[in-house]
């Protein structure tokens, strides 16, 4: 059993954590932190574990060692401290932006200025089906932002293809509130935010940055829209690709059949017939998988490529005990077997 603590334990990434790892055979939780409620018991935070553990918040001064350390912080905070957490564990895992960008001046563009540049190049970025040989080796890992993974998932597989027109592909992301994390403000507050179908970064998402240093240069710049929408936990993105030449649905699938056919939590949706004909957010909360379905224009040159997945599970918490379990050497699937519920 190895000994695990999570600091910034009371937001959505680490509570989605928490249950996540309460249910993971190998995996003892020793302290999760919370400066709010330190000293309560977790499940004031996260009632949906009454019952499942006794644990209470700790502060983060009162961290002691332990062999794996999650970071669910702000973003900017890991950062600032990551020598102290670096004393803590010999393995970190940070579900937040800080380490994911390799290069400081990319960082210092979508960011601002790095506390810690040089420790940049020491974190493997978190998604397995893209980095799975890295992070078996690896002793930190920044986990892929959540609108970021799901369009870098749903992307891969024409990466390697040649077949793309350059710079031509649009990224529309519809996303939950619960990406933006639990602290409210002015747009969260429930008679703004309910119901809303807002363009809230039509251009210049962040998130772009990680996206294209994921899937390097052959797509060229990639065009991110990212609107919020009626729900919880979810994120579907609609994505365009124009092609230099026409190329058929049944060779698109073939491309993506051979990228993931032996991925756990990557699920090619061909169905032609129901009502889930295409990746559906809802179906995906609380599990790990990445739904991405294909529509081939028959009109013209361009596709249509669809992904979704949970926010919190794929899009961070999911995704970072997918790699825990692979810096392990441990079955990738442990802990996030849950296949969702339906209806729901
Ligand atoms: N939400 C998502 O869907 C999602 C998806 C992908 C990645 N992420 C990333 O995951 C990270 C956490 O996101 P989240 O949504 O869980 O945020 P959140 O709900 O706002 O939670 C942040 C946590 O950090 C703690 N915290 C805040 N300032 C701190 C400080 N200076 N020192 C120690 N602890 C501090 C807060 O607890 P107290 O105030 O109680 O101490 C809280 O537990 C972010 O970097 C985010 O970008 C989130």
């Amino acid at each position: 059993m190895l000994n695990v603590s999570i600091v910034g334990g009371s937001g959505f990434g680490g509570g989605e954590l928490l249950r996540i790892l309460l249910n993971h055979p190998n995996i003892t939780i020793k302290q999760i932190t919370s400066q709010r409620f330190n000293r309560f018991p977790v499940t004031l935070a996260h009632p949906n574990l009454r019952g499942a553990t006794q644990l209470k918040f700790s502060s983060v001064e009162d961290l002691e060692e332990c062999d794996i350390l999650f970071l669910a912080l702000p973003n900017g905070v890991s950062q600032k401290n990551i020598e102290v957490y670096k004393k803590i564990a010999p393995k970190i895992i940070d579900l937040g932006a800080d380490f994911r960008l390799k290069d400081e001046e990319s960082y210092t563009t979508w960011y601002g200025t790095h506390s810690a540049p040089e420790l940049l190049s020491e974190f493997t970025y978190g998604i397995a089906e893209l980095h799975r040989e890295e992070l078996r080796t690896s002793n930190y890992v920044a986990c892929g932002g959540c609108e970021a993974t799901c369009s870098i998932l749903t992307l891969y597989p024409l990466v390697k293809s040649d077949i793309v027109k350059k710079d031509s592909v649009v990224i529309d992301a519809k996303i939950g509130s619960s990406a933006a994390g639990n602290k409210s403000s002015s747009a969260s507050h429930h008679p703004i935010r309910s119901g809303c179908l807002r363009s809230y970064k039509p251009t210049m998402h962040r998130h772009t940055a990680e996206i294209e240093q994921e899937l390097g240069t052959e797509l060229g710049n990639v065009h991110v829209t990212a609107t919020a929408v009626e729900l919880v936990r979810g994120i579907l993105v609609t994505v365009q690709v124009f092609f230099e030449e026409d190329i058929s649905e049944v060779d698109l699938w073939k491309l993506y059949h051979s990228a993931y056919q032996e991925e756990p939590f990557i699920r090619l949706i061909t169905d032609k017939m129901g009502n889930y004909r295409f990746p559906e957010p809802k179906l995906l909360a609380g599990t790990n998988y990445c739904d991405i379905g294909i529509e081939k224009d028959q009109r013209s040159n361009r596709a249509v490529i669809v992904g979704a997945i949970d926010n919190l599970t794929k899009g961070t918490a999911g995704q970072a005990v997918q790699a825990m379990n692979i810096m392990h050497e441990w079955d990738e699937r442990l802990g996030l077997e849950f296949n969702g519920l339906h209806p729901v």
